[in-house]
């Protein structure tokens, strides 16, 4: 299968190595053009490209940047893309880091305006889980506590497809309903960035509370803010915290159903 992947920074680096380790042809593309990605093209194997190029004549697209990106992608993209290209969004939607995006803010499920714009159909999926834990927490399918992510879509072919692939990397998958329902995986929700198992996924999942999310979704932020070493003053990040201490901080806010039979 060959795979373009736009977006090359924490969490798209990181799907650039596990598809790479799984024997995957891979291209990329981020905002600066190929010149500047190649080291990790020397260290990867995956070849760098524009992101004109990185559409055409793939079988799967990743679209790995921040929602605010999505608009300034070139207008029409991916008419460059075969009709059946896969594409993928792994992104999220932080008003603190993307701006206010009326529609989202107006109950618009996040993945539903991201087809808006770039005017394809998407499959979500890898939105829920941190770099640091998708770069080490994969492991053989049947491993005990193989942490699972939740894919949604329209196509159940394309899911199917993609669940395969998430398998080869490592992970367990749900099917979490359609792109409309795809706000269950949404930022706030108990299965975002908690690393579930696939038994506590498919449980978690029925028990999203929509009304709750933003509330949560800032929760989970100032948890995570907690534990992160930032500067004091500005607030930009000095040093990650490592994969364990995120997943705890953002399954602090959701005790409660955690804990519930
Ligand atoms: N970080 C995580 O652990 C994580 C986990 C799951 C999901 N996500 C979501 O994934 C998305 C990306 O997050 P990130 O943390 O990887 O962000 P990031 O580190 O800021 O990287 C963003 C990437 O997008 C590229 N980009 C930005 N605008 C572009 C454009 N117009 N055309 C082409 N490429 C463009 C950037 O290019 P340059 O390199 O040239 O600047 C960079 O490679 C976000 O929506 C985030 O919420 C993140």
């Amino acid at each position: 299968m060959n795979i373009g992947v736009i977006g090359t920074g924490q969490i798209g680096e990181v799907i650039i190595r596990k598809l790479r380790g799984a024997g995957y042809s891979v291209k990329m593309a981020n905002s600066r053009g190929p010149e500047s990605l190649k080291y990790l093209a020397a260290t990867t194997g995956t070849m760098p490209a524009s992101v004109e190029q990185v559409v055409q004549d793939v079988d799967m697209l990743f679209i790995v940047v921040p929602q605010k990106a999505i608009p300034e992608l070139p207008k029409g993209l991916l008419s460059k893309a075969k009709r059946d290209t896969i594409v993928i969004d792994v992104g999220n939607y932080y008003p603190f880091r993307d701006g206010r995006i009326d529609e989202i803010e107006n109950g618009l499920t996040e993945s539903v305006w991201v087809e808006r714009q770039i005017g394809r159909p998407v499959v979500k999926v890898l939105n829920t889980i941190p770099s640091k834990a998708l770069m080490a927490a994969g492991c053989p399918a049947g491993s005990r506590d193989r942490v699972a992510l939740p894919i949604s879509g329209d196509n159940t072919k394309a899911k199917e497809i993609v669940a395969q692939l998430i398998d080869r990397i490592g992970f367990d998958s749900v099917d979490a309903g359609t792109i409309a329902e795809s706000w269950r995986q949404q930022p706030g929700s108990p299965v975002y960035c908690t690393n579930p198992t696939k038994e506590e996924l498919q449980k978690w999942l029925k028990n999203v509370d929509r009304s709750s999310l933003v509330t949560n979704r800032e929760k989970g932020t100032k948890a995570l803010f907690a534990v992160e070493h930032r500067d004091h003053r500005t607030g930009a990040l000095i040093k990650r915290a490592d994969y364990q201490t995120t997943v705890n901080a953002h399954r602090s806010v959701h005790h409660e159903i955690m804990n519930s039979k």
